[in-house]
């Protein structure tokens, strides 16, 4: 899954994962771990996710990061907000009141950019990426936010049946890949109806990672 892959989808305008509402698992987690008004969420791989705006809608601050610019300027547009947008160095920074999102590789942006995180919401990110991928992911995530708290959203299904992404991450995995430095918590679980792109029975889980 190089970086070609997503700015193609893009391109085309290929997006199965969008959704056009905030994502059920975000509000039902928020309702039940309130955040500070004012608190800032990282959501890393954000898309042009519907989450952005309703979490903006809810009093907090937002810090994102996303590849492709199509996305981030279709986000603004569908906000109806006009960015200020300012070049770094291999970033571009899109700038508007509580909300900063960066454009470029996650792996390129740093403490500095992300700044003091109370949450990292992350639906359709860690199982955007392949197994390779992944560890990396999760220890650049805890270095640039001092392994803030998580909401992550994982899918479990029988990888055989369809080539991600979305990837299958099991709970072995999870346990693998945030145990070492997170208290891993199953908040919950649900079966998607007619299974992943109607062929994968799947459940998908929504964890709460909590630093040790
Ligand atoms: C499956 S989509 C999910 C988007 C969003 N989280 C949502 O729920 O709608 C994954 C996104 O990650 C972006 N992406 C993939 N690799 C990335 C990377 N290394 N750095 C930043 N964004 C990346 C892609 O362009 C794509 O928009």
């Amino acid at each position: 899954m190089d970086r070609q892959f997503w700015i193609n989808r893009w391109e085309e305008n290929r997006l199965g994962w969008h959704q056009e509402d905030a994502h059920p698992l975000l509000i039902k987690f928020i309702a039940d771990h309130p955040l500070p008004s004012g608190a800032r969420v990282f959501v890393p791989l954000c898309g042009k996710t519907r989450d952005i705006g309703w979490l903006l809608s809810r009093g907090y601050q937002v810090v994102a990061a996303e590849l492709s610019e199509i996305a981030i300027r279709q986000l603004f547009d569908e906000q109806g907000i006009i960015p200020t947008i300012r070049e770094l160095n291999s970033l571009k920074h899109f700038i508007a009141p509580g909300l900063d999102i960066y454009v470029g590789d996650v792996f390129d942006l740093t403490r500095e950019h992300v700044g003091l995180v109370d949450l990292i919401h992350d639906r359709a990110a860690m199982v955007a990426l392949p197994d390779d991928m992944r560890a990396r992911y999760v220890s650049h995530l805890a270095e640039i936010t001092d392994s803030a708290r998580q909401f992550v959203i994982s899918f479990d299904y029988d990888q055989n049946l369809i080539a991600g992404p979305p990837f299958s991450v099991p709970q072995s995995q999870i346990k693998a890949l945030y145990g070492p430095s997170y208290t891993t918590t199953l908040l919950f679980q649900r079966d998607i109806p007619g299974g992943l792109k109607g062929i994968a029975p799947t459940t998908e889980q929504g964890w709460l990672m909590e630093k040790q």
